[in-house]
């Protein structure tokens, strides 16, 4: 048992002897030091995490892993909050994986999407956070096709805000659990040569994965047709001194890319936000970037094959790669839970200490 599954256990067994699922103790006032120095209270993108904030999360991941495991795989923590997923685009596994962490933690969870409420009479973003928030909901999981949607939220209303994807801008928790992915299987991010494959250009998955990767120390190569690769990747940016731009190489050679890869990380071409001739056609695109068992070779020999779903089988990846040992897909989807109760465990914890 690590340090922080024993946190988790302590707070764990404070709160739920206190019944209310909440410590009325500020941290401040217990005899310990804070064990989580953790302040944030939205999680928009991944741009501006810290080293030590991405292992917090990957720590504390970990240990809602082990909750999992449980016979009764239940925490007290979120009792009394409520959580709204609110979904402008169609989702399967981020939806289901919030509600469900949600769940895992004792918070009562609403879902919400465009289609069949209010959205459709026309009630703008800004009306439907604050009527989500005057109902009582504390945290919001949103999810929009345009890019800084959540942001607005988080400006507009008094509640904590978690970014399910926004356009082709960040999806941080998708990152995260890519990370937390990687870390379980390899023990380690830090020095990964983890290659990017396919439609970098209009994936909020790939961009989070940058920030995220490059924070947790390991060696980025993105590779797809020079159409689908945004111009200035892999150019130092001057123009910002001080912001750390993610460093990543570009390759448009599949083999050369995957030469040495300790993880290849497929993307499905994103093509409901594609203007038409950025490829030739899906044949073309296979034919040079489809990961097949014969390409994955290229790679090294347990190389980690990831994709975020929902796959494309036979033009991003072959159904052979995608269901073999060496796939980490399903096991994605699984830490997608524990990755997202991680994060509503800080945040309620950061909420606290606030
Ligand atoms: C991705 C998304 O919606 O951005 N899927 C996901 O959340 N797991 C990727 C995609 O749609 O291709």
């Amino acid at each position: 048992m690590n340090g922080l599954t024993r946190t988790v256990d302590r707070r764990d067994q404070q709160e739920a002897a206190n019944g209310t699922g909440m410590s009325t103790r500020p941290p401040q006032a217990t005899a310990e030091p804070s064990p989580l120095p953790w302040t944030r209270r939205h999680v928009l993108d991944l741009d501006d995490f810290t080293p030590d904030e991405i292992a917090i999360v990957l720590e504390t991941a970990d240990a809602m892993r082990e909750v999992l495991g449980r016979e009764v795989p239940r925490l007290p923590t979120l009792r009394g909050t409520t959580i709204a997923t609110l979904f402008y685009e169609a989702s399967t596994r981020t939806r289901a994986s919030f509600e469900l962490a949600g769940k895992a933690l004792g918070a009562d969870v609403i879902n919400v999407s465009s289609s069949g409420s209010s959205v459709e009479k026309g009630e703008s973003l800004i009306d439907t956070v604050r009527t989500l928030r005057a109902i009582g909901v504390d945290i919001l999981v949103m999810r929009h096709s345009n890019s800084g949607a959540p942001y607005l939220a988080a400006r507009h209303v008094d509640a904590a805000v978690l970014n399910g994807g926004d356009g082709w801008h960040a999806h941080p928790t998708q990152a995260l659990l890519d990370l937390f992915t990687i870390q379980r299987r390899l023990g380690n991010v830090r020095g990964c040569k983890v290659v990017i494959v396919g439609d970098i250009m209009h994936s909020r998955v790939a961009r989070s994965n940058l920030w995220g990767l490059s924070a947790a120390g390991a060696e980025i190569v993105v590779c797809g047709p020079p159409t689908l690769i945004p111009a200035g990747l892999g150019v130092i940016d001057e123009a910002e001194p001080g912001r750390c731009l993610p460093h990543v190489t570009v390759c448009h050679d599949l083999r050369e890319a995957l030469d040495g890869a300790d993880v290849v990380m497929t993307l499905r071409l994103q093509k409901e936000r594609m203007q038409s001739g950025l490829i030739p056609s899906l044949r073309e695109y296979s034919r040079l970037y489809e990961i097949t068992a014969e390409r994955l070779r290229w790679a090294k020999p347990d190389a980690l094959v990831m994709h975020p779903g929902p796959m494309n089988e036979g033009v991003e990846i072959a159904p052979d790669v995608a269901y073999s040992v060496q796939s980490g897909i399903e096991e994605q989807v699984t830490n997608g839970v524990a990755v997202r109760m991680a994060l509503l465990y800080l945040i309620r914890g950061g909420k606290r200490a606030a």
